[in-house]
């Protein structure tokens, strides 16, 4: 999941403090600023075909059937959405929040709320995971980076009562054919040096490692156009 948020996430975030170039996206993505919303630097996409009262083409989502069986609707995050993402939140164990935003998170205020449903589905898309009952059980999102518009970065949460049955790997990968979709060319994960789960599921998507910070590792998944061959350097694996 993504890094944004005056700062309903401490400015201690060590997000911030290990990754200087991108300390403001990576702000940005896991929370929201509490007084101030963080900059646009490009333009936010046209909600096209956007009627009063009508739902966004699209908006109703894919379901998925997990490895035990369970079906999950997948779909985009709207702007309604905020009591949704709060269920989430609430789900998460606090482990599972410190991996997802990088610093000790006991809920996700107002404003964060608003910044997270806040989606243009273009330079800032969010997907969200519903169980049957109509509980919310994951979420991912992607960020483009306001200074590199092919590159983004990823955010993905899942409560920890469905880990481990595929959620993950199914929001990811629609994310990233989203990603794709919208121009963009390489997905970027900071995440906790010690956070297996997540570096297992980057693995899955041939993900890279792109810098090693006091604590963090930053991966890039390429997301290369269809038509182009995909050529995978594998790098060096972080030490100490
Ligand atoms: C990372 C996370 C999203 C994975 O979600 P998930 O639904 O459990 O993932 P999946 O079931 O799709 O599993 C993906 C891969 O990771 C592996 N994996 C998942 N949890 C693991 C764990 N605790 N230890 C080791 N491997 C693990 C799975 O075995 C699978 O690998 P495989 O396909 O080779 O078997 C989830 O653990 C989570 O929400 N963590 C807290 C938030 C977080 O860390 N976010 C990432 C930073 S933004």
């Amino acid at each position: 999941m993504t890094n944004q948020e005056a700062h309903a996430v401490p400015t201690s975030e060590p997000s911030t403090r290990h990754a200087p170039a991108h300390a403001n996206h990576a702000q940005a993505h896991r929370g929201a600023p509490a007084h101030n919303p963080p900059p646009r630097h490009l333009p936010r996409s046209p909600r096209r075909g956007r009627l009063p009262g009508r739902r966004r083409p699209g908006a109703a989502g894919t379901t998925v059937v997990l490895r035990e069986g369970s079906t999950v609707l997948i779909r985009q995050i709207q702007a309604t959405d905020a009591p949704l993402l709060a269920g989430i939140f609430a789900r998460l164990s606090p482990a599972s929040r410190w991996m997802r935003f990088l610093a000790a998170k006991n809920h996700l205020t107002e404003a964060e709320l608003r910044y997270l449903t806040d989606v243009d589905h273009h330079d800032h898309e969010a997907l969200a995971a519903l169980a049957p009952d109509g509980n919310g059980i994951g979420a991912a999102r992607y960020i483009r980076y306001p200074h590199d518009p092919y590159t983004a970065e990823i955010a993905i949460a899942v409560v920890d009562d469905w880990h481990r049955r595929g959620l993950g790997t199914h929001l990811l990968a629609q994310l990233s054919d989203r990603a794709r979709h919208h121009g963009v060319r390489r997905l970027s994960a900071l995440i906790s040096a010690d956070n297996e789960a997540m570096a297992r599921l980057l693995a899955t998507m041939n993900a890279e490692v792109v810098d090693c910070g006091a604590g963090t590792i930053e991966y890039q998944i390429a997301l290369p156009p269809p038509t182009a061959a995909h050529h995978h350097h594998q790098r060096a694996p972080c030490t100490g």
